[in-house]
C-alpha cells in the first residue's frame, strides 16, 4: 500500500499531523493530498502557538480495496514502521479514516503518536477539542460581524444565541459543533451525505436540508464540516450567507477562491485557524501535561486569534487568509533567525 509522508516545516519544532487512509484515484494524488495537507499544518500549528511545524500521513488506497482487520494492522504498522524512521522529527495522530485505535496499533511500533485512547495513555478523540475550537472561532465571527463592541452594553456574550448556522457535515466534530450551537440557542440548518444523520437534526430542533442546499443557505455563517474542497468558484456567487468558518481542511477548492469571498464581502476564516482545536488539545495534554481546564483556555484563544486575524484584514482590506499567510511567515522567519 502506498504511504506518504509529508514534512512540510520543522522551523517551530517537529512536525505533526494526523494520518489520512483515504481512497485516490492515483497513487500520486495521495502524495498531492499529502503536500498540500502537511502545509496546512505548518499554518495550524504556528497560528496555534505551538512549538511545532506541519506535516501529514496518507496512506493511499486504490479504488476498491478493502482491508480487513490483518490488512489495516500491516498497513498502520508500516506506518509506524516510516514514523519512526523520521527519529521525532515528525508525530501523527488521527484524520480522515483513521481513530484512536488506530493510533493504538501505530503505537506498537513507534511513540511519535498521539491521541490514543486514555486506557492507553494517550488525550483520546481530538474531535471535542476541534469543536470547542470551532465554536471559540464562531464566537469572534459572529462578534466582528456585529460590528465594534458597544461600551454601554456589558454583554460578555457574543451573540450566537442571536445568529444561524448552516453545519454542513454531521460527522463527530459537525454533530458535536452543531449540538454545542444548539445548546447556545442559536438558529440551525444541518445537512449530511448519510440520511440516518436526520435524527440529530431532530433531536437539536434544527432544519435538515440537502447537502447542496445547506451550502446555499441563508444563515449568518456557514460552517462547512465535511471533506474539502467545498468552496468552488463556481459555488461563491450562490451563497447567502456573512460568514463561512469551519473544520473541514482545505476548504478552498483553488486558493483564487478567497480572493472571490472577499470581492462578494465573505468572511473566510482560513480553515487552519478554525480547526486547530484538536491538535491543541492532543499536544497541550500529552506534550505539557496540562490540566484540562487551562487546555480549555488554550483553545479559547483560537477565537482571540481569529480577531486579530479578522482585524488584520480589515485593516489593509485584504482577505482574512492574507492577513493570516503574513502572521504565519513572520513566525517562521522569526524562528529561523532566532
Ligand atoms: N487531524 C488532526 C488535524 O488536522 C491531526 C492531529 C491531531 C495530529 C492530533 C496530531 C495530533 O489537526
Amino acid at each position: 500500500m502506498p504511504i506518504a509522508i509529508a514534512v512540510h516545516s520543522t522551523a517551530l519544532g517537529p512536525a505533526l499531523g494526523g494520518c489520512r487512509l483515504w481512497t485516490y484515484p492515483d497513487w500520486r494524488d495521495g502524495i498531492e493530498d499529502a503536500l498540500r495537507l502537511s502545509s496546512a499544518m505548518t499554518a495550524k500549528t504556528a497560528l496555534a502557538g505551538l512549538a511545532n511545524g506541519g506535516g501529514k500521513t496518507v496512506v493511499a488506497l486504490p479504488p476498491g480495496t478493502h482491508l480487513d482487520v490483518d490488512d489495516r494492522r500491516a498497513v498502520l504498522h508500516d506506518v509506524g514502521d516510516a514514523i519512526e524512521a523520521f527519529g521525532g522529527r515528525y508525530g501523527t495522530g488521527p484524520d480522515v479514516g483513521t481513530g484512536v485505535d488506530d493510533m493504538v496499533t501505530i503505537g506498537e511500533r513507534t511513540d511519535h503518536v498521539f491521541c490514543r485512547p486514555a486506557s492507553h495513555g494517550g488525550s483520546g478523540s481530538s474531535s471535542p477539542g476541534t469543536a470547542a475550537g470551532v465554536v471559540a472561532a464562531l464566537r469572534a465571527t459572529v462578534a466582528h460581524l456585529s460590528g465594534p463592541a458597544d461600551p454601554a452594553e456589558h454583554s460578555p456574550q457574543a451573540p450566537v444565541e442571536k445568529s444561524s448556522f448552516a453545519v454542513v457535515g454531521l460527522g463527530s466534530v459537525g454533530a458535536d459543533v452543531a449540538r454545542r450551537l444548539a445548546v447556545a440557542g442559536a438558529r440551525l440548518v444541518v445537512s449530511d451525505v448519510r440520511p440516518d444523520a436526520k435524527a440529530l437534526a431532530d433531536e437539536l430542533g434544527a432544519e435538515w436540508v440537502a447537502p447542496e442546499e445547506a451550502l446555499t443557505a441563508e444563515v449568518d455563517v456557514l460552517v462547512p464540516a465535511a471533506l474539502g474542497g467545498v468552496l468552488t468558484p463556481a459555488l461563491v456567487p450562490q451563497l447567502r450567507c456573512r460568514a463561512v468558518v469551519g473544520p473541514a481542511n482545505n476548504q478552498l477548492a483553488s486558493p483564487d477562491v478567497a480572493g472571490l469571498l472577499h470581492d462578494r464581502g465573505i468572511l473566510w476564516a482560513p480553515d487552519y485557524v478554525a480547526s486547530a482545536g484538536g491538535i491543541v488539545h492532543a499536544v497541550a495534554v500529552e506534550l505539557y501535561r496540562e490540566p484540562e481546564y487551562v487546555v480549555a483556555a488554550r483553545i479559547e484563544r483560537i477565537g482571540e486569534t481569529l480577531t486579530e486575524v479578522y482585524r488584520m484584514a480589515a485593516e489593509s482590506g485584504v482577505a482574512p487568509a492574507t492577513a493570516a499567510e503574513a502572521l504565519v511567515a513572520a513566525k517562521l522567519t522569526q524562528a529561523t533567525h532566532s
